[in-house]
């Protein structure tokens, strides 16, 4: 029995398992949500698109009932509040740790040898507190983010150049947060440099866009995203699942990667059925490795609020 666990029946984590059933990427999703009914409500929606959608994978909902999660292979973590306008992903810590920790613990129980991919705000930090409460090898327990921010340099790219977003080619690094760090001298489109195709104050105006690209989505809709933070979670599983070895930004645990020791930062990944194979290191320039190192010293910033909190 392949089992995948979604922690959250809320946008993001009803919008994964969906995406997983699609493809059927297990033989059963559970939905696990503190909200009464809701997950279970949920669950049997996506199960009930299983005939007009082509799908086998049975989509399970649970009220606080881990059991039911038992020996699941991968365990996505979305529960918690999104952010609402006016607030920073950082405002949720208070929050959200304690949310993450809970449902950490209670989902490794029942599934020791499981997978954690976190997708809860704020990522970077969530991920380390799920690090900290599921006790699991830091190359099991990763976070979402940069797939999602990629995705969107993508899309606005494909619109300003009129082209797939299929042949859009790109990596960016750091923090979920407003100092990521997109890199348009690794974007090519089908291999050509994205300088050749695009002036410099238009790159730059979008790389602008895709770092407060989840705010200008709260600011619209007075809430945070959920289609591409669902489907880029489930790209992640989709690697585990199928042993692809995709080579993605993922937010992971650095100990002296790019400089950088004891924080999760997103950075290229190779990711595959033991999670992260490994953590690639690519050659950055003064300025890229200048704004890295600033994007760190703002998740560090936000890292002291949880270790202020001394929940661990
Ligand atoms: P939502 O409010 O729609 O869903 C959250 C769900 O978590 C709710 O159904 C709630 O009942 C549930 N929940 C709360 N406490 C729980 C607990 N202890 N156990 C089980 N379930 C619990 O929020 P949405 O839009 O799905 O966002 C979820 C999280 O994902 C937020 O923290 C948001 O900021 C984050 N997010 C992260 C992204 C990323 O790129 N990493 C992108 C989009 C959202
Ligand atoms: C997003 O980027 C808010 O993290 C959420 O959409």
């Amino acid at each position: 029995m392949n089992r995948i666990t979604v922690i959250g029946a809320g946008n993001v984590g009803a919008t994964c398992a969906n995406v997983i059933a699609h493809k059927e990427l297990a033989k059963e999703v559970v939905i696990v949500d503190i909200k009464e009914g809701l997950a279970e409500g949920k669950a049997l929606d996506i199960w009930q698109t299983s005939a007009i959608n082509n799908f086998n994978t049975r989509v399970v909902g649970s009220t606080n009932d881990y059991s039911k999660t038992k020996d699941s292979e991968i365990i996505v973590i979305t529960s918690g509040l999104p952010r609402k306008p006016g607030m920073s992903r950082d405002d949720l810590i208070k929050t959200n740790a304690g949310i993450v920790k809970d449902v950490t613990e209670k989902a490794i129980k029942y599934s020791p040898n499981a997978i954690i991919i976190v997708v809860s705000n704020p990522l970077d930090v969530m991920s380390y507190a799920a690090f900290l409460a599921s006790k699991r090898p830091s190359n099991k327990v990763f976070g979402m983010a940069g797939i999602l921010d990629t995705a969107r340099y993508k899309a606005f790219l494909a619109t300003a150049l009129d082209v797939s977003p299929l042949d859009i080619q790109a990596m960016l690094l750091g923090g979920h947060g407003d100092t990521m760090v997109p890199l348009p001298r690794y974007t090519t489109v089908s291999g050509i440099p994205l300088k050749e195709l695009l002036a410099e104050e238009e790159i730059e105006k979008i790389v602008d866009r895709t770092r407060k690209g989840g705010g200008e989505l709260v600011n619209l809709m007075g809430t945070s995203a959920w289609y591409a933070p669902g489907a880029a979670a489930a790209q992640m599983v989709e690697a585990i699942v199928k042993d692809q070895n995709r080579v993605f930004p993922v937010c992971t645990y650095l100990n002296g990667e790019y400089g950088i020791k004891d924080i999760y930062l997103g950075v290229p990944v190779k990711l595959g059925k033991n999670g992260i194979e490994e953590i690639i290191e690519i050659k950055l320039d003064k300025e890229e490795s200048k704004l890295l190192q600033e994007s760190a010293n703002s998740v560090k910033t936000v890292m002291t609020v949880l270790d202020d909190m001394k929940m661990f």
